[in-house]
């Protein structure tokens, strides 16, 4: 009793004395560039006993509409928690979200206007970013997004560029256009049933387009949800249809915590 007594004292000690040493968790914001020059900031978060000796799996963040947010950088801080690099990726440009709603959709509303060139190449960038860190097991790396970031996360999945999982959070589900070949990721989204931005005609439509591909996926449909469901107090952003859900939020976060386990660890 004694010894462990003395042993907890000297570990309060060496924790006061050299706190970084026993920080679990590396954190920092990173900047790398898509081919147009546009300069992206990312922000990543991994065990901090991880080195090209012990290299881990890896799970992107696609932000939604906002540009990443402190949201995507503590969902990052979540999954280093869990083993991963993690990585809340940027699509916007580092500085260029707006400071409100409308602002942000209409960066989003020209990314999506130009989803084969620009938008590709932004999401190609952050995937590229993550795949060359000499810590990351390339053969691990799975993505999760939200809203706009789901449609980014299931567009990594169609390029077939070695994405393992992919997993959508109340993400655009329109298809790519002109591109039908199979999918290697395994896919996992999940749709709040009440959604008027993404409807369940669009779901049907979505799952058309994974049958076609011939995808290894899985589709879960939330009661009562409406969009943007994980959002915490989205409901007060003035954009109707969208409502956090604290039961789906939950439940879909459950599950994914699952399937990439099952998938990169
Ligand atoms: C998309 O952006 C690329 C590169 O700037 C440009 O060449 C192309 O014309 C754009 N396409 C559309 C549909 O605006
Ligand atoms: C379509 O899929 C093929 C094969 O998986 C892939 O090589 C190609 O890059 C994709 N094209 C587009 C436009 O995403
Ligand atoms: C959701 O999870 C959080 C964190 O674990 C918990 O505090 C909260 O009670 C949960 N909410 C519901 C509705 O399950």
């Amino acid at each position: 009793m004694q010894i462990i007594l003395i042993f907890l004292v000297l570990a309060e000690l060496a924790q006061a004395t050299f706190p970084p040493f026993f920080n679990p968790i590396t954190e920092k914001l990173v900047e790398f560039k898509d081919p147009q020059n546009t300069v992206l900031q990312g922000f990543l978060a991994y065990p901090s006993f991880t080195t090209p000796l012990k290299k881990r799996p890896a799970v992107i963040i696609f932000h939604a509409f906002t540009g990443r947010t402190d949201f995507d950088n503590n969902k990052a801080r979540d999954l280093a928690k869990l083993g991963y690099v993690a990585f809340a990726a940027d699509t916007y440009g580092k500085g260029k979200a707006a400071p409100d709603v409308p602002g942000n959709f209409a960066i989003m509303g020209q990314l999506l206007g130009n989803r084969t060139t620009i938008l590709r190449n932004r999401i190609l960038a952050n995937w590229n970013y993550v795949k060359a860190l000499p810590y990351v097991d390339t053969n691990k790396i799975g993505s999760i997004g939200f809203c706009f970031g789901g449609l980014c996360t299931l567009d990594l999945a169609r390029f077939n560029v070695g994405l393992k999982a992919a997993v959508s959070f109340h993400g655009t589900l329109t298809d790519y256009p002109g591109n039908g070949t199979s999918i290697d990721a395994s896919v996992q989204a999940h749709h709040g049933d009440e959604d008027p931005h993404t409807t369940n005609a669009d779901a049907d439509a979505f799952l058309v387009e994974m049958r076609r591909r011939d995808g290894d996926w899985m589709f879960t449909r939330y009661a009562h949800a409406l969009h943007a469901f994980t959002l915490p107090g989205v409901e007060n952003w003035g954009i109707p249809g969208a409502a956090f859900n604290p039961i789906a939020s939950n439940r879909s976060w459950s599950a994914m915590e699952t399937f990439l386990a099952e998938k990169l660890l």
